[in-house]
């Protein structure tokens, strides 16, 4: 029997989890178009036929509507506070944007959702990432999908443009005390953005109904190949 193929569209694709998941789903025999949102063409993409580039203002979203046509959405938007300068900023780049694709999206026929939040999100929370992480689950969960799918990694591994001394100190942290991140601890050791998108990519690949959250370790078991 025919597989029938679906659309993807990815957001934040130039990120690391994004990157990583773009490359994957390309390469994917489930869908037969992957539509990344950018900021600025990306070269090495140009040529991929499979891959459409759309270049985004997440300001306007609303204008773009007819470009955000997909069945599985992905979503690895976000930034830091560092970059974002002002906690205002940072909350409409990991808040209010994917709320308003979401939104959009559902409106104009995706089912599933896919969106990389946080460990120890947390809408109660004094803590103002993981407070606004919190807020996005909570709020994409209205929303009405199908299948939303929430991932919680906790500190990402893999190679970046810029640096981040957080990241690089946690990744050293991580690798030295890697041996007491065992059994319900497990959750909590680093994880690269390889296996978090190879997980996503699964998941959807099952659509789960309803909501469900994956935390780092259940994230590395939905990321092994089904054995058939
Ligand atoms: N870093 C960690 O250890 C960690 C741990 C747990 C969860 N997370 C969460 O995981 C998610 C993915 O993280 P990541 O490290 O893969 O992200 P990343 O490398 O920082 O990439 C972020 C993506 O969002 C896009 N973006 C940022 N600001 C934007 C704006 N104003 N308009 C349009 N696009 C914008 C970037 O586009 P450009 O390339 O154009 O800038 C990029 O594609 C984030 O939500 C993050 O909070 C991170």
């Amino acid at each position: 029997m025919a597989l029938e193929q679906k659309v993807a569209l990815v957001a934040g694709a130039t990120g690391l989890v994004g990157q990583a998941l773009t490359e994957l789903l390309i390469q994917a025999p489930e869908y037969s178009e992957v539509i990344v949102l950018v900021r600025k063409p990306v070269e090495r993409w140009q040529q991929h036929d499979r891959l459409r580039q759309v270049i985004v203002d997440y300001e306007h979203l609303e204008q773009q509507r007819d470009e955000l046509r997909a069945d599985d959405i992905y979503c690895c938007l976000g930034t830091t506070i560092r970059k974002a300068k002002t906690q205002e900023n940072m909350y409409r780049i990991d808040v209010t944007y994917p709320l308003e694709l979401a939104r959009i999206a559902h409106e104009e026929g995706a089912t599933q959702f896919l969106v990389v939040s946080a460990m120890g999100a947390d809408s109660q929370s004094s803590v103002f990432y993981s407070r606004i992480k919190g807020e996005l689950e909570q709020q994409l969960a209205q929303i009405g999908y199908e299948s939303l799918s929430i991932v919680r990694p906790s500190l990402l591994l893999g190679k970046r443009r810029e640096f981040r001394l957080g990241e690089r100190t946690g990744a050293i942290l991580a690798r030295v005390l890697s041996p007491l991140f065992i059994g319900p601890m497990n959750k909590y050791k680093a994880i690269s953005a390889e296996i978090v998108a190879e997980g996503m990519y699964r998941i959807a690949c099952r659509k789960p109904q309803g909501t469900v959250v994956y935390l780092s370790n259940q994230l590395h078991i939905a990321a092994r190949p089904v054995s058939r």
